[in-house]
Parts: C-alpha cells; structure tokens; sequence
C-alpha cells in the first residue's frame, strides 16, 4: 500500500521516486505509473530514472495518489495526463473525445500516400474528435486545405485547441452529421474513423469512460459507415478517394458496400497485428 498523506507527515522520513513508484507498481501497471508520476512532477521518463532517491513533497504524494486511485478505478492514463501521442504528434485529450489509437496512424499513412501532390488538394475528415487525423495530415501537408467535421461541439473545443497547439493554419472545423454541412462542395480524400462497434458488443466493457457516441454504430456497427460510403460520390471529386478505419470483422462487409456504391481500386490494409483496419477505394470509372 502507498504511505498516505497523513502517514507522510508523521513519518517525517520521505517517500522517493523510487519508493512511490515500486509502491505503485504493486496496484497498476509499472509504466503507467511511470506516466502518471511524470506528468505529476512535469518531468520525463529518463528523470525518474536518474532521481529514484528524490524526496516527493506533500503535495506530489496527494497528487500521484488522486492520479493513482483514478487509474485503479479503471480511468484510462491519456485522460488522467489530458494528453496522448500520436503519429509524430502530441494531442490533448478530454473525456469528450477518444483517445486516438495507434491502429489509427495507418489510417492516416493510407491517407498520406493517396493525396496528390502538385496541386492544392481538399481533404474531409469525417468524425475529427480531438482532431488527431486531421491535424496530423494538415502538419504533413501544408499545401492541402483540411475540413474537419464532428456533430460534437465539445470534441470540437478540443480539436480547435489541438489545432491551435500545433499551429496547424490549413485545418477549418464544421459542427454536422456526416455530409450536412456541405452544398457543392467536392474533396479529393476523405478519410474517417467512425463509430463501428456493435451495441452490445463486450469490447464495450473496458471502453467505459470514452464517449458512446464515439465508438457505438446501429446494425452491427456498420450504420455509420454505410451512410458515409453511400453519400460519399456526393462530395468526392473525380477519381478521388475515400478511406476509412473498421472493426476487425468489417473488411468484407466493407468492400462489398464500396463496390455496390461504385467505387473501384478497392483495397484493405491490416494493422500491424496483423488485422484489416483500413479498407477504401477510388470514385469515378475505369478509363476504357
Ligand atoms: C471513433 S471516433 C474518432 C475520433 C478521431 N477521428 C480519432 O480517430 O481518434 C468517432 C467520432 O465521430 C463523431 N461522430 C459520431 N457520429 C457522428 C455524426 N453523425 N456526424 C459527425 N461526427 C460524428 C464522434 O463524435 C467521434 O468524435
């Protein structure tokens, strides 16, 4: 058990990185205490490392034991840190987006490789939360417009600030459902991360404390992905091409809803478990 505050102050002897650390390790995970700990003391990995014999103060313990308690009870680390990286980035995460994933930096390595170059291209992505896919490409490819959309107003406080954060000028930001908030307009990429687990499905579980609207999909988990395979040709130019991430099980279901609406050159790309997770395809015909 750790040493609580009030054990602390009548001790009088100090609690150390170190002993904090091997206390915590007891109850969580070794590096997530690492984590929080670090972001407790606003130090990195190789400071813990190099001071295992530095006294904490009062305050520090009280701290790492809120974080720790909050951890136990299951709170995910990106949220009790406020951030998580991703790709070559740093993003700041509330309760009000998911976190993004790593399976997810396929996604936009997909993405990248399919944007032309040589001209100004449009790019949507659909569902932004905190913007991690969109600030992403917008940072790799400046010479690109980037149009982020999510129907929460809260992810969109934080994908703004994340803009912000990193200087990403080329991103604008649209509060809709899906394709709504567009007239006329055509992009050359869209690429989404929808929602696409199943109500129900037992996954669900350890997903607690991030928004349902963000992870649960009506029919299986492929409502959402239907209607933006469907009204994609829509907003697509020609030859322009749509990409999106899936669950483990959807590739096929994926791929037959992109062939049925049209689109040709369609591929799936496995992660790097091994599992399809990024299936697209290009809109606009074979040239004879
Ligand atoms: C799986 S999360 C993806 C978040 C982020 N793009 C990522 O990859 O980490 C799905 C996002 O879609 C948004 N969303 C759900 N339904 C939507 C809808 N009808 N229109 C727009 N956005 C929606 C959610 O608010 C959530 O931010």
């Amino acid at each position: 058990m750790l040493v609580s505050v009030q054990q602390q102050e009548s001790m009088d002897a100090s609690v150390t990185i170190g002993a904090i650390l091997r206390s915590a390790a007891c109850v969580i995970d070794r590096v997530d205490a690492h984590w929080l700990l670090q972001s407790v003391l606003s130090v990195d990995i190789v400071f813990l490392m190099t001071h295992a014999e530095l006294p904490l103060s009062l305050e520090q313990i009280a701290c790492f034991q809120q974080l720790l308690a909050r951890r136990i009870a299951g709170e995910p680390v990106a949220y009790l840190m406020g951030e998580r990286g991703f790709y070559d980035l740093v993003f700041e995460v509330t309760p009000d987006v998911l976190i993004p994933r790593p399976e997810t930096e396929l996604l936009v390595e997909t993405t990248l490789s399919k944007i032309p170059c040589g001209r100004r291209c449009n790019i949507l992505d659909l569902g932004t939360g905190s913007g991690a896919i969109a600030i992403t490409i917008a940072r790799h490819r400046p010479d690109v417009n980037v149009t982020a959309v999510d129907f929460s107003p809260q992810a969109l406080a934080v994908a703004r600030r994340n803009a912000v954060k990193h200087s990403a000028e080329n991103v604008v930001f649209v509060e809709a459902d899906w394709f709504s908030g567009f007239i006329n307009e055509k992009f050359d990429v869209i690429v989404a991360n929808p929602p696409y687990i199943a109500e129900g499905d037992s996954h669900l579980d350890d997903l607690c404390f991030e928004p349902a609207i963000a992870l649960v999909a009506q029919n299986n988990g492929l409502d959402c992905i239907r209607k933006i395979v469907t009204q994609a040709p829509d907003y697509l130019e020609h030859s322009g091409w749509l990409m999106f991430e899936h669950g483990h099980d959807q590739a096929d279901a994926c791929r037959r809803l992109l062939d049925k609406t049209g689109f040709i050159h369609i591929f799936t790309r496995p992660d790097l478990a091994g599992i399809d997770r990024v299936t697209g395809g290009q809109y606009g015909s074979i040239p004879a």
